[in-house]
């Protein structure tokens, strides 16, 4: 049997997939490395990577500055409790991300991944409540905002529809509508407008009990690429501000360049109470997150008893090798000019959907940084629309690795993606407008 054949069936044996229907599901595509925004198949083929994994990869696969990282923190200190001890990777990043990081974000909490982020933050809210004597017990979020697949994180995205099954595990969470936006709208004012009315009618019924407002900036991801304004954010953003709700911005994906600046936050000029990071944060190495926030949130877990303490941790908490990947990425956003890379796509990114423009089934057409996205017309929509599948295995068959949202098709590529395979991926897509239906 050829290692495909081995690695497949082996897979088929024993593994269960994530977000996988694994009665009708294809069978799981073995890939033995990778190298920039290429995966090697173990069946000879290559696939250009243009969602960068799961939204994680950001230098390109392999990049062999990370992967020195850890292999030299590996061979020195490869993990150590955090509770009681502390290291010199965890305390540089920590120094090293208040630095970037706008306003006075600077108290480092960290966690796994992209969803304890958010339970660490919602967490934390609910806490700082408490230890000022206020009974805040609601939550505030956009419908369609997705924020992992932890039971509060569940909670906070329920308004997704992705955890019907889960209901019963789910605390209520209170969801505005979201002022999704894309080129030449003519209604994004009108809907901008409603959304601030809203906020403003639950302040008055609700600001007292309300503990956080949790939002992905500028663009809810899986959703479907949903884009917002950033002056939209900003007026939100004046509205919390003084109520005693804390702003707590998932920038799980948005964070370290997706949208052009280092976090999205920037470009809506507010500084959130609290900020969840994740996937980029390693270049995409190693399962890491923190959960920063600012001076004042830190100070209400201050007290003489423990019963104020943030009782929370997990095995792995400021794991070395994940902070020593983190640092490594932060060094290569100088080094290889990162951020104009990403200035380059967005050009190129910028210029084929404008070609896309006069294509009869595709609407909706949006850009931001590295991201780009535009909807399908099609009878059914959703994450579960049956042109999902048809255009994941149209886009394979060309050597290409694009995971539509059901009719939503977007390009979110590594930051080392060439111009030329790049364009690569946006021929298939209008191809891919011009055969599938
Ligand atoms: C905005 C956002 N928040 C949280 C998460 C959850 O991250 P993870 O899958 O690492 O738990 C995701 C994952 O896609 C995300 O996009």
């Amino acid at each position: 049997m050829s290692r495909h054949d081995t690695l497949v069936s082996l897979d088929r044996r024993h593994v269960w997939h994530p977000y996988t229907q694994e009665k009708t599901a294809p069978d799981p595509v073995p890939i033995l490395s990778g190298k920039g925004a290429t995966l090697f198949g173990a069946d000879g083929h290559t696939y250009t990577d243009l969602v960068s994994s799961w939204w994680v990869t950001n230098h390109g696969h392999s990049h062999p500055v990370i992967a020195k990282a850890i292999a030299d923190q590996a061979n020195t200190l490869e993990q150590v409790i955090f509770a009681g001890f502390t290291h010199e990777p965890a305390v540089t990043l920590s120094a090293r991300l208040s630095e970037r990081l706008p306003g006075d974000l600077s108290r480092v909490f960290f966690s796994d991944d992209g969803s304890t982020a958010v339970e660490v933050g919602l967490k934390m809210a609910i806490q700082r409540g408490i230890n000022q004597g206020e009974k805040r017990t609601r939550f505030l979020t956009f419908e369609g905002g997705y924020h992992g697949d932890t039971v509060g994180a569940m909670s906070a995205g329920r308004a997704s529809g992705f955890f019907d099954a889960f209901g019963t595990m789910l605390f209520q969470v209170d969801a505005l509508p979201f002022p999704e936006t894309w080129d030449d709208d003519p209604d994004v004012e009108a809907k901008e407008a409603k959304s601030l009315s809203l906020l403003s009618d639950y302040l008055d019924r609700h600001g007292k009990e309300c503990a956080a407002m949790l939002i992905e900036p500028l663009i809810q991801g899986a959703s479907g690429m949903r884009i917002c304004r950033p002056e939209f954010l900003k007026k939100m953003d004046e509205m919390l501000k003084g109520t005693g709700v804390l702003t707590i911005y998932d920038e799980v994906m948005t964070g370290f360049g997706r949208t052009g600046t280092l976090f999205a936050c920037e470009q809506a000029d507010v500084v959130p109470d609290v900020i969840c990071l994740s996937k980029g944060l390693t270049g995409g190495f190693m399962p890491m997150s923190v959960t920063v926030c600012t001076q004042e949130v830190y100070n209400a877990f201050l007290g003489d008893a423990f019963d104020q303490a943030l009782a929370h941790g997990h095995s792995f908490t400021a794991n070395p090798l994940g902070c020593a990947a983190a640092l490594a990425s932060l060094e290569l956003y100088e080094t290889e000019k990162t951020l104009d890379r990403i200035a380059a796509i967005a050009r190129i990114h910028r210029e084929r959907l404008d070609d896309l423009k006069s294509r009869s089934n595709a609407h909706h057409f949006r850009a931001l940084g590295s991201i780009a996205a535009l909807d399908m017309r099609t009878d059914s929509t959703g994450y579960t629309s049956s042109v999902g599948p048809k255009l994941k295995a149209f886009f394979m068959e060309r050597g290409l690795l694009i995971r539509p949202l059901g009719h939503v098709i977007y390009l979110l590529p590594p930051y080392c993606v060439s111009a030329d395979e790049l364009h690569m991926g946006w021929d298939a897509i209008g191809d891919a407008l011009a055969s599938i239906s």
